[in-house]
């Protein structure tokens, strides 16, 4: 598997400065917001969604990149970054990036701020520029992505959930930001092209595929910088689980719901749980779903002449599916 820092290159300067300007968007007079800022920049994440933008703009433009590539990079990270704060409050989570979350060292109050703080300073760096194009783009992922925390909240936990309730969910929470990163990344060289769209779909399949992944490693007991093991204790239905409860008989059918709905905060119950979701193939049939909607992502490049540009998707396509946190 290729590493994350060779499918990087092609953007490498891109990236370089895009970490300067993100942080300066950060800056605030009140002291302890900067405090906070700094600590959420010096533990950065894999900043896949700003190397989408990039890599996108490039390969739709024969190499190109303006500022408003670079701005719009920015407001997606800063939105990304929010969300995260927010999720973590949300989720009644500690870990993040491998260090405490905002919540667990500052408390909620303070997390739910520091999130709004952030959005409002994503939104005004598109405002203040004039970028009203892509402001649309990413206002649109920020409602659906609020409607997709929201949705979970109201169908994640009931145990009748179905696999489609669960795609909606995913797409809105998830791919509908990864959607608009690469719609962005064409729109911020390509005003009002017809690579907008196709882009979006491209992010969007790639989102789905993003989800999955992620909900796969809270199956799994390997060290990814946040907690694993914590969906079924906060009783959220992701695809495994959901796959084997409509795959199994009665009998172990109604185990499981027992299991989720009375034994979620009892550890050794929990471990039963995901030992016989593994055992009945959910994990397997989440994989699969995974690859399928990979492939139509891989499809989508094909239209496009082969640059490192499209090589370097290609390879963060893999990598959404095959990375280790
Ligand atoms: C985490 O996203 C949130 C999800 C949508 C699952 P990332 O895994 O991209 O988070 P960082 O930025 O690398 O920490
Ligand atoms: C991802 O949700 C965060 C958003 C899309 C807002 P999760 O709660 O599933 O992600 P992690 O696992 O905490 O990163
Ligand atoms: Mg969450
Ligand atoms: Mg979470």
């Amino acid at each position: 598997m290729k590493v994350i820092s060779q499918i990087k290159q092609p953007v490498d300067k891109e990236m370089e400065l895009f970490e300067k300007k993100f942080f300066e968007s950060m800056s605030s007079k009140v002291a302890l917001l900067n405090r906070i800022t700094h600590y959420i920049v010096n533990r950065k994440g894999k900043q896949m969604r700003p190397m989408f933008v990039f890599l996108v703009a490039k390969m739709v433009s024969e190499g190109s990149v303006n500022e408003r590539t670079y701005r719009g990079a920015s407001v997606i990270e800063l939105i990304h970054t929010a969300t995260l704060v927010h999720d973590d409050v949300v989720d009644d989570s500690n870990r993040r990036r491998g260090f405490f979350s905002i919540n667990a060292l500052w408390k909620n109050k303070i997390a739910v701020l520091v999130g709004d703080y952030l959005l409002s300073k994503g939104l005004l760096l598109s405002i203040d520029n004039n970028d009203f194009d892509l402001l649309k783009i990413i206002s649109v992922a920020v409602k659906e992505m609020s409607e997709g925390e929201l949705l979970q909240i109201e169908k994640a936990r009931r145990l009748d959930i179905t696999e489609a309730v669960y795609y909606d969910i995913i797409r809105q929470k998830t791919a509908t930001l990864i959607a608009a990163c690469c719609s962005l990344g064409a729109a911020s060289v390509k005003p009002e092209s017809n690579e907008i769209a196709k882009m979006r779909r491209f992010g969007e399949l790639i989102g789905m595929a993003f989800q999955i992944k992620d909900d796969l490693f809270d199956y799994g007991t390997e060290k990814i910088g946040k907690p694993t093991g914590i969906d079924i204790k906060e009783q959220k239905m992701t695809l495994p689980l959901i796959y084997v409860l409509n795959n199994v008989e009665k009998e172990e059918k109604a185990w499981i719901i027992n299991s989720v709905k009375n034994y979620n905060k009892d550890k050794k119950r929990v471990r039963e749980v995901i030992i016989l979701v593994k055992e009945r193939g959910g994990l397997e049939y989440a994989v699969n779903k995974m690859k399928e909607f990979q492939k139509e992502a891989l499809l989508i490049l094909e239209g496009y002449p082969q640059t490192p540009y499209r090589e370097s998707l290609e390879l963060m396509v893999n990598y959404v599916i095959e990375r280790k946190k």
